[in-house]
């Protein structure tokens, strides 16, 4: 009943922003679209507790694991990314054109790369590289289907994974140990993570984990044996942090 009046109230909210919305109403598929989401929604709910790797971090609460999936692939159906996918792009590749990185000798693999805007960014620069999601969409080009708690490359067979999606993650401990098995001892592994709940914006509806700095999550992906090597900041697609990472072992 709470969740209830408190998608009541977005809407309610929403509405008042953006009169023009009432036109979904009367729009057959728009209106198919709208129920299907709230179902998700009610299911989905918005309780939030510590997660496993301490108080620091917070994870969505999921009926199950299979609640977990069919919220994180409901996203992609639900968004217009034209825009993103060209803005994005660009910006990540000067950020790799600045990085001291022979990219053409590379292969990268793309955490939770959606539609697979870093992929193409990658490309552009040279690199040979791939991305996985739980729902890549139909005919994706550059992205396979994949839940990154169960990667299925083999061990050390990437030179550098990719990822600006750690705030959907069920289980941050199995990411990292994935990340850890499928990465070369020579590889990096780049973060670009959301702000902290503290410093930044809190996590919306989409998002299934949190942290409360940025340097909490720093501190925890080096307990999983990787070293802090850069620390950028990064304007696009929002201001943060761009992360690299190095297997510990290779210093
Ligand atoms: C915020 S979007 C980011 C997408 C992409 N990196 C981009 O910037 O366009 C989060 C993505 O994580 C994906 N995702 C969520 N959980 C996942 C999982 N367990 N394994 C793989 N992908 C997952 C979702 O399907 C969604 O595409």
């Amino acid at each position: 009943m709470r969740e209830l009046l408190s998608i009541a109230c977005e809407e309610l909210k929403a509405t008042v922003l953006d009169p023009m919305r009432v036109r979904n109403l009367f729009n057959k598929q728009r209106r198919k679209a709208y129920y299907s989401w709230l179902k998700v929604r009610r299911r989905i709910g918005a309780t939030w507790a510590e997660s496993r790797e301490g108080d620091t971090f917070q994870q969505r609460v999921y009926r199950s694991y299979e609640d977990y999936l069919m919220h994180q692939k409901d996203k992609v159906k639900r968004l217009d990314l034209n825009d993103y996918d060209v803005k994005f792009r660009t910006a990540l590749r000067e950020r790799l054109e600045n990085m001291d990185v022979d990219w053409p000798s590379k292969n990268v693999l793309c955490l939770a790369a959606r539609i697979g805007t870093e992929v193409k960014a990658f490309l552009d620069v040279g690199a040979f590289a791939v991305g996985l999601d739980l729902n890549p969409g139909e005919e994706n080009k550059y992205v396979v289907f994949g839940d990154f708690h169960n990667i299925q490359f083999p061990d050390n067979s990437v030179d550098v994974v990719y990822t600006n999606s750690l705030d959907h993650v069920f289980e941050l401990g199995k990411v990292l140990g994935e990340v850890q098995r499928v990465l070369r001892s020579e590889g990096c592994f780049i973060v670009e993570p959301a702000w902290g709940r503290e410093e930044g914006p809190e996590p919306q509806y989409w998002e299934s984990y949190s942290w409360a700095h940025i340097d909490d999550l720093v501190s925890h992906i080096e307990k999983h044996s990787f070293a802090l090597r850069q620390k950028t900041s990064i304007a696009v697609p929002h201001a943060s942090v761009q992360l690299c990472f190095t297997c510990a072992a290779s210093s």
